[in-house]
């Protein structure tokens, strides 16, 4: 079958089987088939190559296919890839404690899912088993999934309204405000559940000292604090985890996305030894999952964990971030398009002038071969998060792109006004 007809013939799938509103979309901006995958460079029904400055909204930090990870979960595809759940597995327990060794201060222990919102719910239901409360603080904006309690917490009427009533006694403070956020949790409070970097929301960096506010008053109440690092952990933001920007270590920590090494899917919620005890003291089965902890899962794991300490992926991000972040304000700076570029590492986001523009300068940048996308919940902020082994070259090409597609979309908006 050649490439269009391959296209068609899955867009007609999507519209029959799959999601017709969503193969409208999809058609609608431009995306093809995708068919392949290596390093930083995806590639279509066609043959044609693009980079991936998305890199699956956060899971392929270490690329696509990473030789070591596939490598890893081929030798375990022919030993034993899923547990009998009766016999203990030997990969479960180790990647436990490798992330045991790698995680903020006191979070020693961790259950493992299937993704992220599967992370979130464990550490919800961690929170109200041992705190016994049930007020949940969580920000505007935030994005924590969408299982029913994951919902509950993210932030965004849209994607509640048609699922209401939702988990009761959640509450919502605006996202970097330190004084509503510490106002808002008192003894009644189970968790603050918080991105160390607000992701979906449109890529916010909170002010220096909101990460240490909330732990502090968690400490004053009694209640739990909830860091979610499924985008920023292993290194996205320039750190090992976004926490460690101000050195606070939470009672419970969620991850998933490229914890797998962008080969496996997986989720994890580590929490303290004081946790652990008051959640599984008297029921150790209290929250399980079938698939969770799978070895094939873990086996992508700790090869993960390998490749991001042996090719010093973390002070990578740091170092290639800030040039990725310079060249963006630097359009910025040049284009009354955009108005800002921020993040940290690299998990960046550019804000730009109108809301409806986003759309019109990610497909001008996938025609020309680049692969951004919109955050969620704020349509006006493209991300850039790249593999964090993308190289200088690399992001030269994705900065031509968007100064390009930047250019592009003006001179059409003044075609048209
Ligand atoms: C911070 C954060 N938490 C949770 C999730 C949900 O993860 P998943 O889509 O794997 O359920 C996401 C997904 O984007 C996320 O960014």
């Amino acid at each position: 079958m050649d490439g269009e007809a391959l296209r068609a013939r899955v867009v007609d799938q999507y519209s029959q089987f799959v999601n017709p509103g969503l193969a409208r979309l999809m058609g609608f901006a431009g995306f093809g088939v995708e068919v392949e995958a290596q390093g930083c460079w995806v590639t279509d029904q066609d043959g044609r190559r693009y980079l991936d400055c998305l890199g699956g909204f956060g899971v392929f930090s270490l690329g696509h296919r990473h030789p070591q990870v596939v490598e890893a979960v081929k030798v375990q595809i022919d030993r034993m890839p899923l547990s009998c759940k009766t016999f203990f597995n030997p990969l479960q327990a180790e990647l436990a404690e490798r992330l045991a060794g790698v995680a903020p201060e006191g979070l020693q222990f961790t259950f493992f899912s299937n993704s992220g919102a599967e992370a979130v719910e464990a550490a919800l239901k961690m929170a109200k088993a041992a705190t016994r409360r049930t007020k949940i603080v969580s920000a505007v904006g935030g994005y924590h999934g969408k299982t029913l309690g994951s919902l509950s917490v993210t932030g965004r009427e849209k994607y509640q309204l048609p699922f209401e009533p939702l988990l009761p006694g959640v509450v919502h403070v605006p996202y970097g405000d330190t004084e509503a956020g510490v106002a808002a949790v008192d003894e009644t409070t189970a968790c603050v559940i918080i991105e160390p970097v607000q992701g979906e929301g449109g890529i916010h960096v909170p002010p220096d000292g909101y990460l240490r506010a909330l732990r502090q008053r968690c400490d004053q109440t009694g209640a739990l604090l909830i860091l979610d690092e499924v985008q920023t952990g292993l290194g996205r933001t320039g750190r090992m985890f976004g926490s460690e920007w101000e050195g606070v270590s939470p009672d419970l920590m969620t991850l998933a996305k490229c914890l797998g090494g962008g080969v496996a899917p997986i989720g994890a919620t580590m929490g303290s030894a004081a946790v652990w005890e008051r959640v599984f003291g008297e029921n150790p089965l209290l929250h399980t999952s079938t698939f969770g902890g799978n070895q094939l899962a873990c086996a992508a794991g700790i090869a993960a964990l390998d490749v991001i300490e042996r090719e010093g992926l973390v002070k990578r991000s740091l170092e290639v971030g800030g040039l990725l972040l310079d060249g963006l304000q630097g359009v910025a700076d040049r284009s009354d398009l955009v108005t800002e570029a921020r993040g940290r590492g690299l998990m960046i986001g550019v804000e730009l002038a109108l809301d409806e523009v986003g759309e019109l300068v990610t497909a001008q940048m996938l025609k020309r071969g680049v692969i951004v996308a919109y955050t969620l919940n704020n349509p006006r902020v493209i991300r850039f998060e790249p593999p964090l082994i993308i190289s200088e070259t690399e992001i030269d090409v994705a900065l031509e792109s968007f100064e390009e597609a930047v250019a592009e979309t003006a001179s059409l908006l003044a075609a048209y006004s």
